[in-house]
């Protein structure tokens, strides 16, 4: 018997949607900012903290190196990750890396309508079409603040960050929340959540919400990208669901480790710490962008990176590069183009140097 798919409402008139948008003719959804990076340049293109592993972390990291007879006991990181967010361990899936909790989410679940709101980080997309899900986008104007009512009624997975990468923009959580009801998963990309000082914006301490999946990551701020270590919250029945199709031992013993450490009080107070000197960081390279001819910076930036609107956005990349400095495209994030550039916070010796080439270049193209 054919079945022929219901049709669906109409589509709010505010509502930017792509409907299914084919990823073939469009951005490369799998293009990463370590795709900038080469030899002798300064990395601007990368979101991934490089200071030296606090010793709190190189301990037990290198200590479960010589444990590694033994298969991974996810436990210990379970317990902690869930203490940390005042959540029962049933509630915590480790990941390897929080890029893994989206290839799970799109191997699990069945959505009748994937939404991912855009421009955000394209791997969740990525990783639902992959698993032959087709996927609308909803788009976010300039400066990119979200109005849940974008989001289409019939969506029953809909993706989003917050902060969101690539724009840096910090939606309220009552307008994050606002997404949650039955019948839907809402899943919220909180790989950058620790770079906002407290933390106000976060879900993971929110239980009551229908169907919410948060995800974290401790590979930007710990500077673990290479270790592979990230983790989901959820409500038991959904971890459960999600854990069913993770691979067999999906985070290694080091990395578990590292979760603990990165799950305790101590870490929590450096992470605090480390945001509030971002903060000043960011606003030193906002106000020298300010001050800046040819350059603006989108919305109010709230985490480790920025996204500034230039013209000739290619050549001024291609120009930055010779001059010794990679950034990020912006033209693969979905809603964005090649006039748009990502530009991570660094220490302000870095950005001083950083913003006179820049200003150079841009009376030059
Ligand atoms: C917004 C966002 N979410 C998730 C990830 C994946 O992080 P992880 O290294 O933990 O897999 C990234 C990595 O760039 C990211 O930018």
């Amino acid at each position: 018997m054919l079945i022929m798919p219901k049709p669906r409402p109409p589509v709010p008139a505010c509502t930017r949607v792509d409907p299914g948008f084919d990823a073939g003719s469009g951005a490369d959804l799998r293009f990463h900012g370590d795709g900038e990076l080469a030899a002798g340049l300064v990395d601007l293109a990368v979101n991934v903290r490089t200071d030296p592993m606090p010793a709190w972390l190189a301990e037990p990291l290198t200590a479960a190196l010589t444990d590694l007879a033994r298969y991974p006991d996810p436990d210990p990181a379970r317990e902690a990750v869930a203490a940390r967010h005042g959540r029962p361990p049933a509630e915590v899936l480790l990941t390897a890396g929080a890029a893994q909790a989206f290839s799970l989410l799109a191997q699990a679940l069945r959505p009748a309508r994937a939404v991912v709101v855009h421009p955000q980080f394209t791997e969740p997309e990525a990783a639902l079409r992959a698993a032959g899900h087709r996927v609308d986008r909803v788009i976010l104007d300039p400066d990119f603040g979200l109005d849940p009512a974008l989001v289409p009624d019939d969506a029953d997975l809909v993706v989003l960050g917050n902060p969101t990468n690539p724009t840096s923009v910090l939606h309220p959580a009552v307008s994050v929340a606002a997404l949650a009801r039955p019948g839907r998963v809402l899943v919220v990309d909180e790989a950058f959540a620790d770079t906002v000082p407290g933390e106000p914006e976060s879900l993971s301490r929110r239980r009551d919400l229908p169907g919410l999946v948060v995800i974290r990551s401790l590979t930007k701020t710990w500077g673990l990208a290479g270790l592979r270590v990230g983790y989901l919250l959820a409500d038991a029945g959904l971890v459960d669901r999600l854990a069913a199709v993770a691979p067999l031992w999906p985070v290694s013993t080091p990395a578990l480790a590292a979760a603990v450490a990165c799950a305790s009080p101590t870490a929590v107070a450096a992470e605090h710490a480390i945001a509030h000197r971002l903060a000043g960081e960011r606003a030193h390279l906002v106000r020298h962008l300010a001050s800046t001819p040819g350059v603006r910076v989108a919305g109010n930036p709230a985490s480790s990176f920025l996204l500034v609107r230039v013209a000739h956005g290619a050549l001024l990349r291609d120009r930055l590069r010779k001059r010794g400095y990679a950034v990020r495209r912006g033209d693969t994030f979905p809603g964005l183009g090649p006039d748009w550039l990502r530009l991570a916070v660094r220490d302000t010796a870095t950005t001083d140097a950083f913003v006179a080439v820049l200003a150079d270049v841009l009376s030059t193209v």
